[in-house]
C-alpha cells in the first residue's frame, strides 16, 4: 500500500455553514492537485463507516466528536476553491511548493506525510534534536532524558514554594515549573527564584503562562523558561461554539497572536530564555477548533503558528509538547508533529506528558503507555509524569521512563531490519484477532476465553487452588452460592504453569468449575502430557510445534503458542498451516538488545502480510521482586506501546512474589488505559498546582468512592477552567473548580451549573449523572451475580465497546 503521492497541494476539509462541529468528520475532502490548474481528483465522503454514525448522533450532547481528517503537511495557505477551502503547501525553508504525502493505510482518504515519525522503525533510535537550554540544563538528543514536574502551592506564597521546589530537587528533578497567574505571582516569581538561588538551589525553573502575555513578560526576566499554551496564550478561550472563520478572520487572528507573542520572543531571545510551546489537546483556540476540530492535526497547526513566530525572530531556543488526557491522542498528535518538523527540516527537542493521567496507578499507567511508547521510539528528550499527587512522589515514576528510554537508546534495542507495512502511525484501527469459534464435538464452550475488548490472562499457582473460593475472587469473578460466575471484569484465562497431581480432585473440581464457565486454563505441554486436565488449552512454542512432539496431545486439544516475535521467518512459517486459538508474544525479559516492541511489531507485520489472523496476548514475564512502578512502566511501555497501535488482543504478565490483585488490577489498568476495555469509571484528574481552587487530592477520593461503580462513563476533575472545559473532550462530566469555594458542573464541554457551593457539588454531580440517565445504583453482589446469568452483561460490554471505538476513531 501507501501509494506516494507527490502533490503541489493538500486536501482541504470543507464544511458547509451549517455544520456543526460534531459533524466534522463527515464533511467531504475535496483532493485536489495544482499544476497550476486545479483539478479535483477525488471527492470523498463519510470517512466514518456508516455503523458509528448512529452512535455519533445519538452522543451529540456528550462531548464532542472529532476530526480524523489529515489534511495539512507544513506551512500552510488557503485558497478558496468553488465552495471549498484548499491548502496549499509551502516549505518555508526550501522555498519548493512540494511535500510528499501518502495515504494513511490504503483506501485510506487520509493524508500524512510521507517523512518518517521516528529515526527507525526496527530499532530504538534518538531523534536527533538541537539543544535548547534552560538555565544551566542542557535538554536535547545529544543530553540524557531530563525529567520535571510542577508545583502545586500558591505561588504567591514563597516561603511554601520554595520549600517545594527545595523537596523536588533533592528528589533529583533537573527542572521545575511553577504556575504563574497574574501579576502577584510574577512579583513573586522573583523572591521566588533569589529565595532558591541563596540556598544554592540553581534547578531551572519555568513559567506557567496561561491567558497571560504580560505577566509572560514580566517573569521572563527571572525565570529560565517560559511555557505557553498557544491555544490560550492570545486568544480568549475557546467557546465551543459553532463558528465559521473567513480567510479574512483568520489572517487577522494568526496577525493578532504575532502582535501579542512576539514582544515576549524577543526578550527570551535577549535574555537567553527558553521557551516551551506547549499545546493541549484539552485547550485548542476557536480558531483552531474550528479548522481541524480537537485533532492531532489541529494540536500540532496550534503549535506551529507560534513556532514560525519564534523562527521568523530568528529564534530557536523552545521546545514542543503535544498533552493530551488520552494517550492514543497523545502519542498520534507527537508522531504527527516529528513527522511535520521532518518535513520542514526542523529539529526543536520534545518534552512529552500525558495530562490529567489521575491518580495511583491509573496515572503511571497512562504516563507509561504514552510517555513510554514515544520513548521506545527515540522520541522525547523531557518527561513529566502527572500524577494527583504530591509533585514530588512523580519523580521516581518519572526517573525510571526516563531510565527506561536511556537505556533502550543506548543498547538500540530492537530486531532485525524489516519492511512494516501494515501498522498505522497516524490514525487508530484496531487488528482484531479472531475470537475463539467453538468447534463441533467440543465439550466446552471455549468462546470466552477470551473477551472482544481485550484480554486478561493471569498466572494462577497450584497453592491459590487449594482454597478455590478466594481463587474465584481473585479472578475478579462473582459468587452465587459459592459458584462462580463470569463479570464485567472477570480474568478471561489463567495460565498454570504446574497441574495438580491427578489424584488431587478438589483443585481438578476447581479447575472445572473454571472451565464451566469458559474461563481458559492453559497448561504447559509437559504437564499436559503427564497429567492431562480435561479441556486445558496448551502452551507449546515454535520448536515443539515443528518437532511434531505437540501431536501426542489427543485430536482437536487447542493450542496457545509461544512466540518471541525474532525467529527467522523460516521458522514463522509453521503458522501458516497451524490452529491455534491465542498466540503469546513472550520474550524474555532478560533479553539486553532485543526489545519487545520491536519484536511484536515485525511479528504482526508478519502475520498481516500472511492474513493470519490469530489473536495476540502480550505476555511478559518480569524477574521477580520487581519494583511495582517498574512492573506498571513495565507493561505500560512495553505491552501498551503495541496496544495503542490497536496491535494486540490482551495482556498475560507474570511476576513472582507481586500481589496478585495489583498484577490483576494492572492489567485491566493497562486496557483501560489504552482505550479497549473498560472495568470501571474513567476519571481525568489535572495533577493540580498553583491554580488550584480546592483540595483535589481530597475532593478527588471522594467523588470516586461514590461513582467508581459506573464503567463506561468518565469523570472529568480539574481544579482550575484553565484545561478544564478543554478535557471534557474526553470526559461525559466535568467537575471544576470556577472560583474559590464554588463549582462549575458539566456535560460534556457545556457547563450546566455554575458556582454550586463546594459542600454540595459532589451530589449535584450524581444527580447530574442521573439526570442523564447514566447512573446505576451500586449492585449488591448477589443481585449482580444473578443478573449476570441472563444476558446483561453482554449488553454492558457491548455499549462500552462501541462508545470507545467511536472515540478511538473520532480522535
Ligand atoms: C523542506 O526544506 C528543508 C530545508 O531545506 C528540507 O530539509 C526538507 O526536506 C524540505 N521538505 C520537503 C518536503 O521538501
Ligand atoms: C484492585 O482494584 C480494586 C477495584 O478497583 C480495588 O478495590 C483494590 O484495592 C485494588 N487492589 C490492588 C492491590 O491494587
Ligand atoms: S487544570 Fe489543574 S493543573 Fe491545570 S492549570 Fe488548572 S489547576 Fe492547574
Amino acid at each position: 500500500m501507501g501509494q506516494l503521492v507527490k502533490i503541489h497541494v493538500s486536501v482541504a476539509q470543507w464544511r458547509t455553514k451549517t455544520a456543526s462541529l460534531a459533524f466534522f468528520s463527515f464533511s467531504c475532502c475535496a483532493f485536489v492537485f495544482l499544476g497550476w490548474d486545479l483539478v479535483i481528483v477525488k471527492m470523498a465522503t463519510g470517512t466514518v463507516p456508516a455503523s458509528f454514525m448512529e452512535l455519533k448522533i445519538r452522543d451529540r450532547g456528550l462531548g464532542l466528536t472529532k476530526s480524523m481528517d489529515f489534511v495539512k503537511v507544513s506551512n500552510l495557505q488557503r485558497v478558496k476553491f468553488g465552495r471549498s477551502k484548499v491548502f496549499v503547501i509551502r516549505n518555508s525553508s526550501s522555498g519548493s511548493d512540494v511535500a510528499e504525502l501518502q495515504a494513511a493505510s490504503e483506501g485510506s482518504p487520509l493524508l500524512v506525510p510521507r517523512q518518517k515519525y521516528c529515526e527507525s522503525i526496527h530499532k530504538t533510535v534518538r531523534r536527533k534534536t538541537r539543544t535548547v537550554m534552560v538555565g544551566n540544563v542542557a535538554v536535547g538528543s545529544e543530553h540524557p532524558i531530563r525529567v520535571q514536574t510542577m508545583t502545586t502551592t500558591d505561588t504567591k506564597d514563597v516561603g511554601a514554594t520554595v520549600e517545594q521546589v527545595m523537596r523536588i530537587a533533592d528528589m533529583g528533578a533537573d527542572i521545575v515549573r511553577i504556575t504563574v497567574q497574574g501579576k502577584r505571582e510574577a512579583d513573586a516569581c522573583y523572591e521566588i527564584k533569589n529565595s532558591l538561588v541563596q540556598k544554592n538551589y540553581m534547578i531551572p525553573l519555568v513559567a506557567d503562562i496561561h491567558f497571560a502575555p504580560s505577566v509572560a513578560m514580566r517573569v521572563a526576566e527571572c525565570f529560565d523558561k517560559i511555557r505557553v499554551n498557544p491555544g490560550n496564550f492570545a486568544d480568549r478561550r475557546a467557546q465551543f461554539e459553532t463558528l465559521e472563520y473567513t480567510e479574512d478572520d483568520y489572517q487577522k487572528e494568526l496577525e493578532h497572536i504575532e502582535q501579542v507573542f512576539s514582544p515576549l520572543v524577543e526578550k527570551c531571545k535577549k535574555y537567553g530564555r527558553a521557551m516551551r510551546i506547549g499545546t493541549n489537546h484539552g485547550s485548542l483556540s476557536d480558531r483552531i477548533m474550528s479548522y481541524y476540530g480537537d485533532s492531532p492535526r489541529g494540536m500540532v497547526e496550534s503549535a506551529f503558528e507560534f513556532a514560525r513566530i519564534c523562527r521568523k525572530l530568528d529564534y530557536h531556543n523552545f521546545l514542543f509538547s503535544m498533552k493530551a488526557s488520552n494517550p492514543v491522542v497523545m502519542v498520534q498528535a507527537y508522531r504527527l508533529l516529528v513527522a511535520e518538523m521532518n518535513v520542514q527540516g526542523w529539529d526543536y527537542p520534545l518534552h512529552l506528558g500525558v495530562t490529567e493521567a489521575g491518580e495511583g496507578e491509573d496515572g503511571r499507567m497512562k504516563s507509561a503507555i504514552g510517555i513510554g511508547t514515544l520513548l521506545q521510539d527515540g522520541l522525547g528528550d523531557t518527561i513529566r509524569v502527572s500524577l494527583t499527587e504530591p509533585p514530588e512522589e512523580e519523580i521516581d515514576p518519572c526517573r525510571r521512563l526516563a531510565n527506561l528510554g536511556m537505556r533502550a537508546a543506548e543498547l538500540q534495542q530492537g530486531v532485525a531490519p524489516f519492511e512494516e507495512k501494515h501498522r498505522r502511525y497516524f490514525d487508530f484501527q484496531r487488528r482484531t484477532g479472531q475470537l475463539p469459534i467453538q468447534k463441533e464435538g467440543e465439550e466446552v464452550d471455549y468462546r470466552g476465553v477470551l473477551h472482544r475488548d481485550g484480554s486478561v490472562l493471569m498466572p494462577v499457582s497450584l497453592d491459590q487452588l487449594k482454597t478455590p473460593e478466594l481463587l474465584y475472587k481473585s479472578l475478579a469473578a462473582k459468587l452465587v452460592v459459592g459458584m462462580p460466575f463470569k463479570d464485567l471484569a472477570t480474568v478471561d484465562s489463567i495460565l498454570l504453569r504446574e497441574l495438580p497431581p491427578a489424584d488431587d480432585s478438589d483443585a481438578r473440581l476447581a479447575l472445572k468449575r473454571l472451565i464451566d464457565i469458559s474461563i481458559g486454563v492453559i497448561t504447559p505441554l509437559s504437564e499436559q502430557l503427564t497429567k492431562p486436565l480435561p479441556n486445558a488449552m496448551v502452551l507449546v512454542n515454535l520448536k515443539e510445534l515443528s518437532s511434531g512432539v505437540y501431536k501426542l496431545l489427543p485430536e482437536g486439544t487447542r493450542l496457545a503458542l509461544s512466540v518471541r516475535g525474532d525467529e527467522p521467518y523460516e521458522d514463522l512459517e509453521i503458522l501458516k498451516n497451524v490452529d491455534a486459538t491465542m498466540l503469546l508474544h513472550d520474550l524474555p525479559y532478560t533479553e539486553d538488545k532485543i526489545s519487545r516492541v520491536h519484536t511484536a511489531r515485525r511479528l504482526f507485520e508478519f502475520l498481516s502480510e500472511n492474513a493470519l489472523d490469530f489473536p495476540v496476548i502480550h505476555h511478559i514475564q518480569f524477574p521477580s521482586s520487581a519494583h511495582r512502578d517498574d512492573l506498571v512502566i513495565g507493561a505500560g511501555s512495553n505491552a501498551g506501546a503495541l496496544l495503542v497501535d490497536g496491535l494486540g488482543d490482551g495482556i498475560l504478565l507474570e511476576a513472582p512474589d507481586q500481589d496478585f490483585d495489583f498484577l490483576r488490577n494492572t492489567s485491566f489498568n493497562l486496557l483501560q488505559g489504552c482505550r479497549m476495555r473498560n472495568t470501571k469509571t474513567e476519571y481525568v484528574s489535572c495533577p493540580s498546582c498553583g491554580r488550584t481552587l480546592f483540595d483535589l487530592q481530597e475532593i478527588s477520593a471522594d467523588i470516586r468512592e461514590k461513582t467508581s461503580h459506573l464503567p463506561g462513563v468518565s469523570i472529568a476533575i480539574m481544579g482550575c477552567i484553565v484545561n478544564g472545559p478543554g478535557e471534557m473532550a474526553d470526559a461525559d462530566f466535568g467537575y471544576v473548580g470556577g472560583a474559590p469555594g464554588k463549582i462549575d458542573l458539566y456535560v460534556g464541554k457545556t457547563v450546566v451549573k455554575r458556582g454550586i457551593d463546594m459542600e454540595r457539588a459532589t451530589d449535584a454531580l450524581i444527580q447530574l449523572i442521573k439526570d442523564h440517565g447514566r447512573w446505576v445504583d451500586p449492585p449488591a453482589e448477589e443481585r449482580a451475580a444473578a443478573a449476570q446469568l441472563n444476558e446483561g452483561i453482554n449488553f454492558a460490554i457491548g455499549s462500552c465497546l462501541l462508545k470507545q471505538s467511536d472515540k478511538i476513531i473520532a480522535s
